[in-house]
């Protein structure tokens, strides 16, 4: 609806921890779907809302440059944009959605020597997440060396690229997968439904209020 569009967009995540809970809440929230041949594109029968499946660390951007005028995604991706972009572009938060809990954890080695978070001074951490990881440190005054890595994350310390990783963590599986114990949470998380902080016309502005009064309907479990 930016850029001239008379269908809104919401974007969720493609493949992963939020995508199953992400369009359940959209169909219990009234929205009916079709798929595209490509599996990309959801698009809407019953209102002129379409649904962008990406990954979900690509989303705030979206949302920034005004691609997509919501989103489904963990609340430590939009704090990391805001520490990495700066206030004033940043997405907006408009609801809690109750699932997708998980938190931002520092992981090392099992049976490794780094036992506690000062023996992480001098090395290097993986992470997806740089901006968070650095304020973390920051505030812990640690002076360790920051990785950026856009994905697979828990296999840097097999690869030597770093000593530790700094990712996320629902279930653990992925750490127990990868032989990876958690060392401290840096934040928790969970998903929220975001705006893009571009101006919209007016149409756009209804449809957003309708969409996310009944998400928030939904939630309640009036939907
Ligand atoms: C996160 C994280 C792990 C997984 C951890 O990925 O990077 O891959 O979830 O979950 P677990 O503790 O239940 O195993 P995310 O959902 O952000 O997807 P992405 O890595 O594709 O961005
Ligand atoms: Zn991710
Ligand atoms: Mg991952």
């Amino acid at each position: 609806m930016n850029d001239g569009r008379d269908r809104l967009r919401i974007a969720v995540q493609k493949s992963g921890r939020l995508s199953e809970a992400s369009l359940d809440l959209l169909r219990r929230a009234g929205l009916a779907f079709r798929a595209s041949r490509d599996k990309l594109f959801l698009y809407g029968e019953n209102l002129p809302v379409d649904v962008l499946l990406v990954r979900d660390d690509d989303i705030p951007g979206l949302l920034v440059e005004g691609s997509c005028e919501l989103g489904i995604v963990g609340r430590n991706v939009l704090d990391e944009q805001r520490l990495a972009g700066g206030e004033a572009a940043a997405p907006v938060a408009l609801l809690d959605l109750g699932f997708g809990g998980c938190r931002l954890a520092i992981a090392v080695p099992d049976g490794g020597t780094i036992e506690s978070i000062g023996d992480l001074a001098g090395l290097r951490i993986a992470t997806s997440y740089p901006a968070l990881l650095a304020d973390w440190l920051r505030a812990q005054r640690i002076e360790a060396e920051v990785v950026l890595l856009a994905g697979s994350v828990e296999i840097a310390p097999r690869l030597g690229k770093a000593h530790a990783i700094c990712d996320l963590v629902s279930s653990g599986a992925t750490l127990a997968a990868n032989q990876l114990r958690e060392l401290t949470t840096v934040l928790r998380s969970e998903a929220v439904l975001a705006a893009s902080p571009r101006p919209r016309g007016a149409a756009a502005t209804q449809l957003v209020e309708r969409l996310g009064a009944r998400i928030a309907g939904a939630l309640s479990g009036a939907g």
